[in-house]
């Protein structure tokens, strides 16, 4: 779950019109969602759907999901689940009764963190000259991105692409910190390292700088090259600075993409401060057990562990990582034709729709909707298709789809042509907005709503508050915020 921001309530009675027009908002509630669509007779298409689940949704076993038919698109996680072997692991641990639950799992993890090594010594020659001193285990990769910033800059200041993946900027505010945000270069939607520069030097206390490898939301990956110029000049003129690399979709990526990749175990391998940050939860799909792993210096790695409770990995999450990397050649090769085929047959329709994308080497595709995107995602909703909106990332007629497997695919189209196929009904109105006539009114169905409502409000209220972007440069600082981050 993303962590979101609390104290809404107030503050969104005075939120502006985030309309992609800039027109006020004249539509109520109900309007919008008649306009938008489809609510009354999505909803009870829902509930008709919902007696007989699809073949799509046996993963996960998430009730309201089950219940009402709905392709669970939102979040990045791979709709293919665990490999068999973990699935087995874990049966396996739990059939050896109540004490395996019940018992304090092994400090030492070290049979994890070989079989990571030898993962990754089989993908890149780097990992040759790394040991267990380079390997830290994680309470999934989340853990990483609240470690870092609370150890390397405590009330300090983090420089990071935008837009990118919003854990760990909510870490810094939450400590009282500032987020210094550098657009990506418009040309190649790529990380502008140039604008980075300026924003080291303008900010001489930031200690940190967070990258995605595959840019979370927009699938471009991260360039050797124009990334080894950029990290030479950073340990050359910012010795204390850390660069923070989260790598969570390597083996989504094409194979000529994955080529242009920069050696980043190599920086761990020579010492240099980099931290390179691997995840179970996408091709793994040990999403739900949590684990994950950083690899660096072993003097970062000491300097990140005082900050910890340990061990970080539970029983469970031991079995299944551990049987997930026995053998992970088959685990890896239908994932990422899974996700492979996905993307292009997404590409294909947007193309007929002539809507534009930016093409994609992780789990995702983000899309323009050319409208209000926001409407657009809540159309989908009520058609039982669950996107993220493009505002949270400051593109308000953006929307991020995760592909699925075939059939949640071609229901994700089919509804996107049906709500296109309306007039645009403007933008939602400010929050608060109550999203209940979009799915059956049953308490599950309120949980799921209060949930999306919750995220729409937060990402709504963090937008509205940022600072101004001066060039490619926004700084906020945590007070702009105001309220506190859950
Ligand atoms: C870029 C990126 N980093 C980290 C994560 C968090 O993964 P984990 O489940 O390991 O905490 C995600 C999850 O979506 C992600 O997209």
């Amino acid at each position: 779950m993303l962590p979101s921001l609390r104290g809404l309530p107030d503050a969104m009675q005075r939120l502006p019109d985030l309309s992609a027009r800039g027109a006020r908002m004249t539509l109520t509630r109900r309007d919008f969602a008649r306009g938008a669509g489809l609510a009354a007779a999505g909803s009870a298409a829902l509930m008709a759907a919902g007696r007989a689940p699809s073949r799509a949704l046996a993963f996960p076993p998430d009730g309201d999901y089950d219940r009402f038919d709905l392709a669970r698109m939102i979040y990045h996680e791979n709709p293919l689940g665990p490999s068999p072997a973990a699935y087995e692991a874990v049966r396996e641990v739990i059939g050896r009764g109540g004490r395996a639950a019940a018992r304090y799992e092994e400090e030492d993890q070290r049979d994890l963190v070989e079989a990571i090594l030898r993962y990754n010594r089989g993908r890149h020659p780097s990992a040759r000259r790394l040991s267990a001193r380079n390997v830290m285990l994680l309470l999934g990769s989340a853990e990483g991105l609240t470690l870092l910033p609370d150890t390397f800059i405590p009330r300090g200041t983090l420089i990071s692409e935008w837009p990118t993946y919003r854990i760990i900027r909510e870490r810094v505010w939450q400590g009282d910190g500032t987020v210094v945000d550098v657009l990506l270069d418009p040309q190649t939607e790529r990380p502008d390292y140039e604008a980075m520069k300026e924003a080291l030097r303008a900010h001489p206390e930031a200690g940190l700088v967070y990258l995605t490898a595959q840019n979370n939301p927009m699938g471009t990956v991260i360039q050797r090259g124009e990334f080894d110029r950029f990290a030479r000049w950073v340990f050359r003129n910012r010795p204390k600075t850390v660069i923070f690399v989260d790598d969570s979709d390597p083996e989504f990526m094409d194979p000529g993409q994955a080529r242009q990749m920069p050696d980043f175990l190599g920086y761990v391998a020579r010492g240099e401060k980099l931290v390179h940050m691997q995840t179970f939860s996408h091709v793994f799909a040990l999403t739900g057990l949590r684990v994950g792993y950083l690899m660096a210096a072993p003097g970062i790695v000491r300097r990140l562990r005082r900050k910890r409770i340990r061990p970080p990995v539970n029983v469970f999450g031991h079995a299944a990582a551990l049987a997930s990397l026995a053998d992970p050649g088959e685990q890896v090769r239908r994932s990422y034709q899974n996700c492979a085929e996905g993307r292009e047959y997404i590409y294909s329709e947007l193309d007929k729709l002539g809507l534009r994308y930016s093409r994609s080497q992780g789990q995702f595709v983000f899309f323009d909707t050319g409208r209000s995107g926001t409407s657009v995602w809540s159309g989908l909703v009520s058609l039982g298709v669950l996107t993220r909106f493009g505002r949270e990332w400051g593109r308000e007629s953006w929307i991020r789809v995760n592909p699925g497997l075939p059939d949640e695919n071609q229901r994700f189209i089919a509804a996107l042509r049906t709500v296109l196929g309306q007039s645009d009904p403007g933008n939602l109105p400010p929050p608060p907005v109550p999203l209940e006539d979009l799915l059956p009114s049953t308490p599950e169905g309120r949980i799921l709503v209060r949930d999306l409502e919750h995220r729409l409000a937060g990402a709504s209220f963090a937008e509205s508050r940022m600072g101004r972007f001066e060039g490619a440069i926004r700084v906020t600082e945590a007070r702009r915020l105001r309220a506190s981050v859950r």
